[in-house]
């Protein structure tokens, strides 16, 4: 065992990806914190480095590999320094990692990091560790506790984890393996932990979220369910979720949206496609039509609510007709923010076979339909201005006196204040849209 009364060794953590992997990180952390490490903020005068990877698009996978490039210099000074590999590539490519980089001395999968205070004590000895099981106890119930330390106003909690919807272009199901549902009162009981530190709003996390169905009172609670009574906990002023799929927005999820006034105004919903022929190619089994009909369902339900979503252009085989179709939905739905990517290619997946579209056509489609989620975006912020919003405050911001929060729409917003309002959510006048946020001005009570 790592002698923990010695100086705190450093720990300096990157994080690549999604939100899942920032809570990942957090908890990576925590549990070499138990081993006597503290977080450093460069990797120059880190003890050992961990990189919390990605393995979504091809880019992502590959920036892994010339970021490792970038330590041997620090490894050559510094021999005892330890390198490790978690997430998502370390999921998918395990060994391989070590061939192509020998200077790695740890690698752990999404699942299996609650082993990581054992994994760390092996490498001090000097010998490799490497574990990429799906192991049977949840890592969750075996990790330290956070310990009480005070946090910012805003946290990520993840209550689910992979996903059995094998949709043909993905690599979620083989790095984070099946659908797993945190049990509801270990997930309460994290919340009020989170809240008690200081912690105002809550985004649940989960690579299919609300097909949550985690154990509670001898059954299974919904997302809604565990949503509403998340709500009744005192302090907790926020709750958001994210990413969600089509078909399992509920209908109790749905009447969430307009009942629980603590759900925020704000759902990323992924499409991919507009087109029917692509979304059955690419196993999404729902059509641009019940997508549409889902929309106008939740908007019902909350007027206000501002859609965000992803998009895949150049998935095998698409036509200009069906990126057409695409930019059609995108028309019908008017998306608040969107994230849209060209296709990458991930082997193993079933599309990888298929019929690739030609790079420059795919790039074409992106920035065209870039431009029109921009021009979306643009719209829908710019409206904002002249509004009354409501911002929790996250932190200062780069000038002197200004600060930086969120809107109930996420959107984030600048304002002039008194930095003792960190944490706290005031009422503000939208008075100017930029690219990516909006400048307000603080509203007295
Ligand atoms: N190529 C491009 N984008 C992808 N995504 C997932 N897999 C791929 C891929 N192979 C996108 C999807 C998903 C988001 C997280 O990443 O749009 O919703
Ligand atoms: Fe990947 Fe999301 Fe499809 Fe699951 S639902 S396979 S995580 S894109």
């Amino acid at each position: 065992m790592a002698d923990t009364k010695t100086a705190p060794k450093k720990l300096f953590v990157k994080t690549y990806g999604c939100q899942m992997n920032v809570y990942d990180s957090e908890r990576m952390a925590e549990a070499l914190g138990g081993q006597g490490y503290v977080e450093t903020q460069t990797p120059d005068d880190a003890d050992m480095i961990l990189l919390n990877t990605c393995h979504i698009r091809e880019k992502a996978a590959e920036k892994i590999y010339s970021e490792l490039g970038r330590y041997k210099g620090l490894k050559a000074a510094n021999p005892d320094l330890k390198i490790g590999v978690a997430g998502c590539v370390a999921q998918a490519e395990g060994e391989e990692i070590v061939s192509r980089q020998p200077m790695v001395d740890l690698v752990v999968g999404p699942q299996s990091y609650h082993r990581l205070p054992e994994m760390e004590a092996k490498i001090r000895e000097g010998k490799r560790a490497l574990d990429t099981d799906f192991p049977e106890e949840d890592k969750f119930a075996h990790l330290k506790s956070r310990p009480k330390a005070k946090r910012g106003p805003t946290a990520f909690l993840t209550v689910q984890e992979g996903c059995d919807k094998f949709c043909a272009f993905c690599v979620v199901p083989y790095t984070r393996g099946a659908e797993v549902s945190r049990p509801a009162d270990r997930v309460l009981a994290e919340a009020r932990d989170l809240v008690e530190r200081g912690v105002a709003e809550i985004t649940l996390l989960g690579q299919n979220v609300n097909a949550y169905h985690g154990a509670a009172d001898g059954g299974e609670w919904s997302l809604a369910r565990l949503i509403r009574e998340l709500a009744k906990v005192d302090g907790l002023e926020r709750i958001r979720y994210t990413t969600s799929h089509p078909n399992d927005m509920d209908d109790d999820l749905i009447a969430a949206h307009g009942e629980v006034d603590k759900l925020m105004p704000y759902l990323h919903l992924p499409v991919q496609s507009g087109s029917d022929r692509i979304l059955k190619r690419m196993n999404r089994s729902h059509t641009a039509e019940s997508y549409l009909k889902l929309i106008e369902r939740i908007r019902a339900a909350r007027p206000d609510i501002l859609l965000s979503g992803d998009f895949i252009v150049g998935f095998p085989e698409e036509t200009d007709a069906d990126f057409d179709d695409t930019l059609e939905l995108v028309r019908q739905v008017r998306y608040g923010q969107c994230y849209s990517f060209k296709y990458s290619t991930r082997p193993g997946t079933p599309a990888a076979e298929r019929s690739q579209v030609d790079a420059d056509v795919a790039s074409d489609r992106l920035q065209r339909l870039q431009a029109l989620l921009n021009q979306q975006q643009t719209e829908i912020q710019q409206a904002m201005v002249g509004k009354e919003v409501q911002v929790l405050i996250e932190r200062p911001g780069r000038l002197d006196g200004q600060l930086v929060g969120k809107s109930q729409h996420l959107h984030a917003v600048h304002l002039d204040g008194p930095i003792s309002l960190k944490g706290q959510i005031v009422r503000a006048r939208v008075t100017e849209s930029s690219t990516n946020s909006l400048a307000a001005t603080l509203l007295e009570d």
